[in-house]
């Protein structure tokens, strides 16, 4: 179990309401970090706050793989060769025809990524190469598997992206970036045997972790988001 916290009295709830944007509005998918090491006690702190996470009925379906140095090697080796193998089944996180307002997005999205490192909408040679970027976590000196009972049902991958937002969080207000990662789901088998998951677990994602580099050109790219009128309705507020 874990500790009961309470917020310090000694800010003022504008001090933490300034902490907490900052920290939330300045996280980002890192694709480039540097290569000094995280220290596994941080890790652990990252973990313990990530487990504050609500869930449905508190049943708390999170599992988290956690890897570095040669075990993070090893599965890198094996995910890369499963891909240049081409023996993983093809992703379907989206569904196929996408709807125009998310195929929009997706677009500006692929150029503004790819479009960060000089990569030509149409070099797909190149575009697969920095794909297989996502399998050495992006340089990062940590990765993390996500998993979770494939018994549940999406409400409960609801929780489990809660956890996951946690770590990002947690991980950014202590200076360490992160990357969200669906590009490890297909490679599920690789990665259960490597790890040896009990067979009633299934991968849902994968992330990176460690001190991003944001001289590299891929960490240029900034992702807009939509205006809050855009999505939010707010209904039966005085005018
Ligand atoms: C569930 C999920 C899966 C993602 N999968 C990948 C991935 O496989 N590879 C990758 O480079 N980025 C991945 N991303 C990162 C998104 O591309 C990124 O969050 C989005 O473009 C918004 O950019 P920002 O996080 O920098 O604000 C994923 C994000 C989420 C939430």
């Amino acid at each position: 179990m874990i500790a009961e916290t309470q917020t310090p009295t000694e800010w003022s709830q504008e001090a933490i309401a300034h902490c907490v944007s900052s920290v939330v509005r300045s996280r980002r998918a890192v694709r480039a970090f540097k290569p000094q090491p995280l220290r596994r006690e941080i890790v652990e702190e990252i973990l313990k706050d990530a487990a504050a996470a609500p869930s449905g009925a508190n049943i708390q379906p999170w599992r988290v793989y956690v890897v570095s140095g040669g075990v993070k090697d090893e599965l890198t080796e094996a995910l890369v060769a499963a891909s240049r193998a081409g023996t993983a089944p093809a992703p379907t996180h989206f569904p196929e025809p996408l709807p125009d307002v998310f195929r929009a997005r997706l677009l500006d999205f692929g150029g503004r990524y790819y479009g960060s490192l000089g990569i030509d909408r149409g070099d797909t040679e190149a575009r697969t190469r920095q794909t297989e970027r996502n399998y050495s976590f992006f340089g990062a000196p940590v990765g993390l598997i996500f998993s979770i009972d494939r018994r549940l049902r999406p409400h409960s991958w609801i929780d489990l992206g809660l956890f996951a937002q946690n770590v990002m969080i947690a991980a950014k207000a202590r200076g360490i970036d992160t990357c969200p990662q669906v590009a490890f789901a297909p490679f599920h088998a690789q990665i259960a045997a490597h790890l040896q998951m009990p067979p009633e677990e299934i991968t849902a994602f994968g992330m990176s972790m460690g001190y991003g580099d944001f001289e590299a050109p891929v960490n240029q790219a900034s992702m807009p988001r939509e205006r809050m009128h855009d999505f939010a309705r707010l209904l039966g507020f005085p005018a």
